[in-house]
């Protein structure tokens, strides 16, 4: 999703745009470009499609672009295609202001014909610049840029994160947002504003979240936030403690597989943190006894591989509580009618915090009172906010689009709650209990006991990564499983492939299995092994070539069918998932890698989907 980036100083503010932008390409973009104005009033705009590089080859590194106030913006194009006129900042017609936007603005259609009908002209076909036109004709009106930006944002509808620049106050710059990302960086007599933390670590780590509705009047000596009542607010400002290494490849090739390598880790920072003596505890949680006792259905709503988890997580809380858990694609839950009311615990799961159609169907979920429950890796993100609990998971800055750790520690952390609930309950045992805690304490060993050798995945990418077409097939937490494989596979390879539960498969599509159809089975859930050990034969008998994946206690039994064999260290049901994802992170990753993909970011794809 896009970047955006404020600075206002002491020093040229170009080269310091550029660079923050460049922390923030993991966002995923098309174009790019900055704003910057003098103190002589002189407001330049400089913005191209394609590569930041192409933009800063133009400015020459930021060096012919004079000036100590500037906007910048990676934009991930939803109007318009992405081309050197859509690319962000828009400058109005009189070339006085100029804007950057991530978001949509959902009315821009009757605004542009308002605005048209006023005598305005447009260049591009994007929705943003309807702001950057609407703030011209009010700041024609009233000539006091402030007030000309409340008039706008109360008249815009949809979703912005903005900035702006006028060159009639070339001391100070204006953020406003709402339902996208956008915060305050507070420096030693600089001042920025970025999309996340990222873009600014080097220069501040001391920053603050705006909240929807809020204006900020930014200039080198200082920050006033107002609410949307006008009215100046004081606020609360977080310190950042991660190093900026923590959001850098630290020697690995690539983001993803550093953050694969990072997962033992990032688990024991998320669940280690919450277990003392054997025994879980959320102090972070608002909810108590008599809530848990009460609820009488839980919702787990994600998108993508937060989704993933919620699959898992269906199996795995059921089994722990004994109660219905229905897990729903946030962008179909919008719109299903959904049976929520106040005995509904409504968990949300999202690593940006900032997913829009997540945030879009916890709104609705709170209208219908239900308690919202995230999980959620970025700190301080939308979903956090509006949330009634928030359980972090510490996986820290999760950089590659393609998500590893924070899968793992939503897992992980989803395991937990469920075990938590199900003492409460009564559910589960004190004896199963304990089993699984110590288990959970075994888990990062166990991951970084399989990390240590990844020679066999590579052979098997090598083998199978000229496939056009993959199957993982599995059953129960095994399928579950194999839906985050098979994202992984085609998000980074693009190879098409699907997850299919395994008894499905004779219903109909087995008849797309024929010679040399790679099909990756797991078969890592102990209890249904020999059911997975049938289906296996089925797809052997019709010529697939089988990848095959399980415990170490079941690979003798597995090979005397399948030559293929991955392994992953036997454990408690309920976290074989969390282990056997491991392979397959690994073996997407390796594919990608010899197919030449770009890892880090895939096409067509953005970490953080802030657009419906
Ligand atoms: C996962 O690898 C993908 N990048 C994508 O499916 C992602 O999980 C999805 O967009 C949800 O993102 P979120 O967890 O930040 O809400
Ligand atoms: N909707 C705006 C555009 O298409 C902004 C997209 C973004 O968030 O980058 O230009």
């Amino acid at each position: 999703m896009c970047g955006i980036v404020g600075f206002v100083g002491n020093e040229q503010a170009a080269p310091i745009l550029l660079d923050g932008l460049a922390r923030l390409e993991y966002r995923g973009y098309d174009s790019a470009g900055i704003a910057v104005v003098s103190q002589n009033r002189e407001l330049q705009v400089k913005k191209a499609k394609g590569r930041l590089q192409v933009l800063s080859d133009i400015i020459q590194g930021g060096k012919s672009v004079e000036g100590t106030l500037g906007i910048g913006h990676t934009r991930w194009a939803t109007h318009g295609e992405p081309n050197d006129v859509n690319a962000h900042p828009h400058l109005s017609g009189d070339g006085k202001i100029a804007v950057v936007h991530n978001g949509i603005i959902e009315n821009y259609v009757e605004l542009r014909d308002f605005l048209v009908s006023q005598g305005y002209e447009f260049k591009s076909e994007t929705d943003t610049e309807v702001v950057t036109q609407l703030l011209a004709y009010y700041y024609a009106e009233c000539g006091d840029i402030f007030e000309t930006v409340f008039k706008v944002i109360r008249r815009v509808e949809g979703a912005y994160a903005l900035g702006i620049i006028c060159a009639d106050c070339p001391d100070r710059f204006i953020a406003a947002r709402k339902d996208a990302p956008l915060l305050i960086g507070h420096g030693e007599g600089c001042n920025f504003i970025a999309s996340d933390v990222t873009a600014i670590i080097k220069h501040t780590r001391d920053i603050s979240y705006m909240d929807d509705g809020e204006v900020a009047v930014i200039t080198a000596d200082g920050v006033q936030v107002y609410n949307s009542m006008e009215q100046p607010i004081e606020k609360e400002h977080s310190y950042i403690d991660w190093d900026v290494s923590a959001a850098e490849k630290g020697g690995y090739a690539h983001f993803m597989l550093k953050e694969i390598m990072e997962q033992p880790e990032a688990i024991r920072k998320t669940a280690f943190s919450r277990i003392r003596d054997n025994r879980i505890f959320f102090e972070d949680l608002k909810i108590d006894e008599a809530y848990i006792k009460n609820i009488d259905k839980i919702f787990i709503i994600a998108c993508g591989s937060s989704y993933h988890v919620g699959v898992v997580g269906k199996y795995n809380l059921e089994r722990m509580l004994r109660k219905p858990v229905e897990v729903c694609l946030a962008s179909e839950f919008r719109y299903s009618n959904p049976l929520v009311d106040e005995k509904s615990l409504v968990i949300v799961i999202s690593q940006s915090g900032e997913t829009l159609d997540t945030m879009a169907a916890l709104r609705e979920a709170k209208s219908l009172g239900a308690h919202i429950l995230s999980i959620v890796n970025v700190v301080g993100s939308s979903i956090a906010r509006e949330s009634d609990d928030v359980l972090y998971t510490w996986a820290g800055p999760e950089i590659a689009v393609a998500t590893t750790k924070a899968y793992s520690t939503q897992l992980v952390l989803l395991n937990m709650l469920g075990l938590y609930f199900g003492d409460i309950l009564g559910t589960v045992s004190a004896k199963e209990y304990s089993e699984i805690i110590d288990e959970l304490l075994r888990l990062p060993a166990k991951m970084e006991q399989m990390l240590e050798n990844t020679d066999d995945i590579k052979y098997y990418a090598s083998a199978y990564f000229n496939h056009s077409s993959v199957f993982f097939i599995g059953r129960n937490l095994d399928y579950a499983m194999g839906l985050e494989g098979s994202l992984k596979l085609k998000e980074i390879s693009y190879i098409h492939s699907e997850a299919y539960a395994s008894g499905e498969l004779k219903h109909g599509t087995i008849s797309l299995i024929e010679d040399g159809t790679l099909v990756i089975a797991l078969g890592t859930y102990a209890p249904l092994f020999d059911k997975a050990m049938s289906n296996v034969v089925e797809v052997q008998a019709r010529g697939a070539d089988v990848l095959a994946l399980t415990t170490d206690s079941h690979a003798a039994e597995m090979r005397k069918t399948v030559e293929n064999v991955m392994t992953v260290p036997q454990s408690h049901t309920i976290f074989q998932p969390s282990l056997g994802v491991v392979p397959l992170q690994l073996f997407a990753y390796y594919v990608a890698l010899m197919r030449g993909c770009d890892i880090d970011k895939p096409r067509n794809l953005a970490k953080s989907v802030t657009v419906e």
